[in-house]
């Protein structure tokens, strides 16, 4: 069916005769049910932003790659060592309304050692379990299984964090 919306001005609980709106979505595919075009003739998954990404941690589209300021130590020749392993997860950060650091948490979305451990640590919370929160997927990875060392990795990260409004001034 065509998607529709509540006004954004609606009240919760809905009301009866609450105002409902159509859904445009011209030019953004062919139907509803169809992929958006994009830049992509045949369609695609469009992915959300990378600009900004120091302000949106958590990661992915559950926002479960999350880990907690203070969590990592970080060296200076960029090696890691997870210091306060409550911090890790979910568990460690949102559930208990606490923040995500975004350098620590796109740290556990580059390198699969430290990602397994964040989605060890959702998937022992029963509550996280129930939502089918995790932090799995995006298996690209920036660490030294995938030939990458501490330092370049480190890199990555502050590239990532840089990346605002205006990305060519970089
Ligand atoms: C090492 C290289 C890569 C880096 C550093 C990287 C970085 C990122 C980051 C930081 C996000 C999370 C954005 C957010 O949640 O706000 C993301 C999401 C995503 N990236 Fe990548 N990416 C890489 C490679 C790739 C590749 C090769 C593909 C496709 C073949 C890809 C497709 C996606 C998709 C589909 C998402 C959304 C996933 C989701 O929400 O679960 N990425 N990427």
């Amino acid at each position: 069916m065509p998607p529709k919306l509540y006004s954004f001005n609606t009240t919760v609980p809905i009301p009866d005769h609450a105002e409902v709106l159509d859904l445009p979505t011209d030019g953004i595919s062919d139907s509803p049910t169809t992929l958006p075009k994009g830049i992509l003739p045949n369609g695609g998954y469009k992915t959300t932003s990378l600009r900004g990404l120091s302000f949106s941690a958590p990661y992915l589209h559950d926002g479960g790659v999350a880990v907690r300021a203070g969590s990592l130590r970080v060296d200076s020749d960029g090696r890691f060592t997870v210091v306060d392993p409550s911090g890790l997860g979910l568990t460690g950060t949102l559930s208990q309304a606490l923040t995500a650091d975004a350098a620590s948490s796109l740290r556990a979305l580059v390198d699969r050692k430290l990602r397994a451990l964040v989605v060890k640590a959702n998937q022992a919370n029963p509550a996280l379990v129930r939502s089918n929160l995790d932090g799995t997927g995006h298996d690209f990875y920036v660490d030294r299984q995938a030939g990458f060392d501490s330092r370049q990795q480190t890199d990555l990260i502050n590239f990532l964090l840089a990346l605002d409004e205006d990305p060519g001034s970089f």
